[in-house]
């Protein structure tokens, strides 16, 4: 959201210009849904997409999950973006016809990024495209996954160019790239700091200002409210959702008891599990045991499945007689959910029924 980040863009600005310094590699770290992709996608948009060529990993997605995709497809946006670069990958391809049919993709760093940079000329260097990839992560473990990041390791090797990665803190990364990158964290939890809970609090703000709600009665309500995210976006957009789609005043009140009578604790994992149970709780609390079995299946459904469902989807899969859940049913149990989904269009059977975070499947498991 506008206005939200604007210290973290700021430092991004002064190392995007900084020529001596320390890395060319910057790694953005930070707990799940504390708002990295926000951020990458910011950047992209700063940047400009003409500026920079990009990589989000996505565990839900065969292709965006394996790290043999990464340099080919962002050689393949530099390609465009960039005369040079484009150039250069042309000549590759002409000399090297088989690269397509060649599964081999342990030297595509080296042969399709390293020289691509390099045969930019000297005069346009300074305004060279810039690479993101966000959600190391969310990377396939495997072989190729360590070959993939010992390649961000020697991104030095390209000193005049830079590259922009985010992920949650994970050891084998850290262990990677930790010594060799300019290291921002976005501090959460226990160590939030004063400009994370700011930043929250304005998107709180504006977010209650677009309900058009008056909070005369609850004066330090979204003080509170960025206190208990304890730094994570993800916390505070959850708490939207679900005040959002019942009695505001009410759900808020709500909200803010159930916090504030389990004691403040910053801890992270615990405060979003209690956003869950609660949000769980009042979906469950007044309804009949028919519905309760209808809920518990469309929702166990969405959570335990291997690649997001559709609402076709689910209609074809309780189109059974032991488990005959009506499209009407599945429709009322997903406006429940609502405040638990990335999004909710019941007008359109084909789209994918996202889960609003994946630490919902982590709450479940638990
Ligand atoms: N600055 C922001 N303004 C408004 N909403 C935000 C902001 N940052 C994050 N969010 C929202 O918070 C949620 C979590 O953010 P995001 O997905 O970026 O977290 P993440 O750190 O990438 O998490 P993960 O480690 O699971 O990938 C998303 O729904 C996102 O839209
Ligand atoms: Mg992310």
């Amino acid at each position: 959201m506008n206005g939200t980040r604007q210290h973290i863009f700021d430092i991004v600005d002064k190392w995007c210009y900084d020529k001596k310094s320390k890395s060319n590699l910057l790694w953005i770290s930070g707990s799940p849904g504390a708002g990295k992709s926000a951020i990458a996608s910011s950047l992209v948009s700063r940047i400009g997409h003409g500026n920079c060529a990009r990589f989000f990993f996505k565990r839900d997605s065969a292709y965006y999950r394996n790290p043999s995709n990464v340099w080919k497809t962002i050689a393949y946006r530099l390609a465009i973006i960039n005369k040079d670069i484009g150039v250069y990958l042309d000549k590759y391809l002409e000399t090297n016809p088989s690269y397509l049919d060649n599964n081999q993709r342990s030297k595509d760093f080296d042969n399709l990024i390293v020289k691509a940079f390099n045969s930019i000329s000297q005069e346009t260097q300074s305004q060279a495209p810039i690479v993101i990839i966000d959600a190391l992560d969310e990377c396939e473990i495997s072989e190729e996954q360590k070959d993939f990041l010992t390649s961000l390791a020697n991104w030095g090797k390209l000193s005049n160019f830079k590259i922009i990665v985010t992920s949650r803190r994970q050891q084998d990364i850290q262990d990677t790239i930790g010594d060799c990158s300019y290291h921002l964290h976005i501090p959460t939890g226990q160590a939030v700091d004063a400009t994370s809970t700011q930043d929250i609090h304005i998107f709180l703000n504006n977010s209650f200002q677009q309900l058009k709600v008056d909070l005369g009665n609850f004066p330090h309500a979204i003080n509170q409210l960025a206190q208990y995210s304890a730094g994570l976006f993800i916390w505070a957009k959850l708490a939207i959702s679900y005040i959002a789609a019942g009695t505001v005043t009410k759900r808020l009140e709500t909200v803010l008891m159930n916090m504030g009578q389990l004691g403040q604790f910053k801890d992270n994992n615990l405060n979003l599990d209690r956003l869950y149970a609660q949000i769980l709780y009042s979906i469950f609390e007044d309804c009949t045991q028919e519905e309760k079995t209808q809920y518990e299946m469309v929702l166990g459904s969405l959570i335990f499945a291997k690649a997001p469902l559709s609402i076709n989807m689910l209609e074809v899969i309780f189109d059974d007689k032991e488990s005959k859940i009506t499209l009407e049913a599945i429709s009322i149990a997903l406006g429940k959910f609502s405040p638990l989904l990335l999004s909710l269009d019941l007008d359109d059977g084909d789209a994918p029924l996202y889960l609003c975070h994946l630490s919902l499947q982590d709450f479940f498991q638990e």
